[in-house]
């Protein structure tokens, strides 16, 4: 059958409140044109993220009434670990309350000033740790991962070239080490290569600098792997996954992605020294190690679904779906990163909107243009997120202006999916009507969260 049925049926629901076009004009008047001060309710269908948003399954609900709250030793952390160490196949495990939380205990034990971390494509939050540690964050995507209109199987790639020249520039002993985003979400959720995560692994062996991978969609990946990458069409996703993970010491998880947890995450580990540091700093702040900031029932939600997000008839969906999406609005000529990402549809904002200048924001002003039209919730990933500024506060913008779509996984029907497309397509069609915005208050890190903005004209 041609096809691809929701590999699952659903047994609970939630309502959508509707508003009207006019309503949603005050609502964003009123949040600032800053998606994050939308109250939920307000919104139709939130694509803001995929982060702690997916819809979990029964046997995860029945881990949850199953979960052991005991402060130590509890059996869910057990469960926990088990899964984790069998997809990873590293043996040392620590839960943390959600992936920025693993990110701070690593970076503020590895970073410092005059250090430079060197990844892909670091993620927000990755990058705000690293620096707020003191050291710099250092993006080295792949050249194809720039081109936003150009199809490329692995536009997640680290380029191999840059990051030798890199060292031979800075000197291996001040990178204390190197972390590949897969997928590379900030980067259009573009999957990662095995070929390139070895040619990585030999530079790093070479020059003694650890290789971690921020593991959030890991499944994604590795199903990208399966279906484009020579030699891996017959292997499982867990056996993709388990060599993905072998090349690498450490990894940092965000289990609200891959994992269909509504919260948590990990660091995992193959170094006791380094080890036994995280969980020294994991008890000051997070708690004790073998719950780090959950409950019992969160690590036993988080078990159960790092195994079934590996179940292929899933991934097959997921991907197909992100897709189905993508494809439409190419269709209808919408400027889109392409082939389609593994979590999320990118919009490029500077090619839609391309009347309005980059310290314009295009957007920020895409995300309330969506939002306005259809009640759609989006985010901006371009100059809000990651622009900075020069000693006069000019604006250096981001790599790209891209608008995110993230699809909440096992949320949204194939009919909500449609009228996402339909709310582009429509916005599209009068992208001309669009201003741009500024903005008139925001904090030093991780701005786009608490920004607030107004029209330019
Ligand atoms: C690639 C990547 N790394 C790290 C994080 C941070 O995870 P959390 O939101 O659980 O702190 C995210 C969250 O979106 C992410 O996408």
């Amino acid at each position: 059958m041609k096809t691809i049925i929701e590999p699952f049926k659903i047994k609970s629901v939630e309502p959508i409140y509707f508003n009207t076009k006019k309503e949603r004009q005050t609502i964003l008047e009123k949040a600032f044109y800053n998606p994050f001060f939308i109250h939920a309710n307000d919104v139709l269908i939130d694509l803001l993220t995929d982060s702690g948003t997916s819809a979990m399954s029964s046997n995860q609900w029945s881990g949850i009434m199953r979960g052991d709250e005991s402060y130590a030793g509890s059996s869910s952390f057990f469960h926990f670990e088990d899964a984790v160490k069998k997809i990873t196949g590293m043996p040392l495990v620590i839960p943390t309350h959600q992936g920025r939380a693993a990110e701070r205990i690593l970076f503020s034990i590895l970073g410092g000033k005059g250090k430079y971390f060197v990844s892909n494509t670091l993620f927000d939050t990755t990058r705000a740790n690293i620096e707020f540690s003191g050291a710099e964050g250092i993006d080295l995507l792949c050249n194809e991962g720039k081109q936003t209109s150009i199809p490329a199987p692995f536009k997640g790639n680290v380029n191999v070239k840059a990051f030798k020249k890199f060292i031979t520039e800075k000197g291996a002993i001040n990178i204390p080490l190197c972390i590949i985003t897969v997928t590379n979400n900030s980067g259009g959720g573009q999957p990662v290569s095995m070929e390139n995560i070895k040619e990585v692994k030999k530079i790093c062996v070479e020059n003694n600098i650890p290789l971690f991978i921020d593991a959030c969609r890991f499944a994604e990946n590795s199903y990208f792997i399966k279906l484009r990458e020579k030699g891996y069409t017959d292997k499982t996703v867990p056996e993709i996954a388990r060599e993905l993970f072998s090349y690498a010491d450490g990894c940092t998880m965000s289990a609200k992605k891959d994992a269909f947890a509504n919260i948590g995450g990990f660091l995992a580990l193959r170094n006791e020294n380094l080890a036994q540091q995280c969980r020294n700093l994991l008890i000051i702040t997070e708690g004790f190690s073998t719950y780090g900031g959950l409950a019992g029932r969160d690590l036993e939600a988080i078990a159960i679904g790092l195994n079934e997000v590996m179940d292929e008839h899933y991934l097959q969906y997921r991907i197909r779906s992100i897709e189905y999406l993508t494809n439409k609005l190419i269709a209808a000529g919408v400027p889109v990163v392409q082939p389609a990402g593994g979590h999320a549809v990118y919009i490029d904002a500077k090619e839609f909107l391309s009347h309005l200048l980059v310290d314009q924001y295009p957007g920020q002003a895409l995300v309330g243009a969506l939002y306005i039209e259809g009640g759609i919730r989006s985010v901006e990933i371009g100059s809000l997120m990651f622009g900075k500024y020069d000693k006069n506060k000019k604006l250096i913008p981001a790599q790209m202006e891209l608008v995110r779509l993230a699809i909440p996984r096992r949320v949204y029907t194939q009919s909500h999916i449609d009228y996402v497309a339909e709310v582009i397509i429509e916005v599209f069609n009068k992208r001309n009507e669009i201003k741009g915005l500024k903005i008139i208050e925001e904090v030093p890190m991780l701005r786009h969260f608490t920004a607030k903005l107004k029209p330019t004209f």
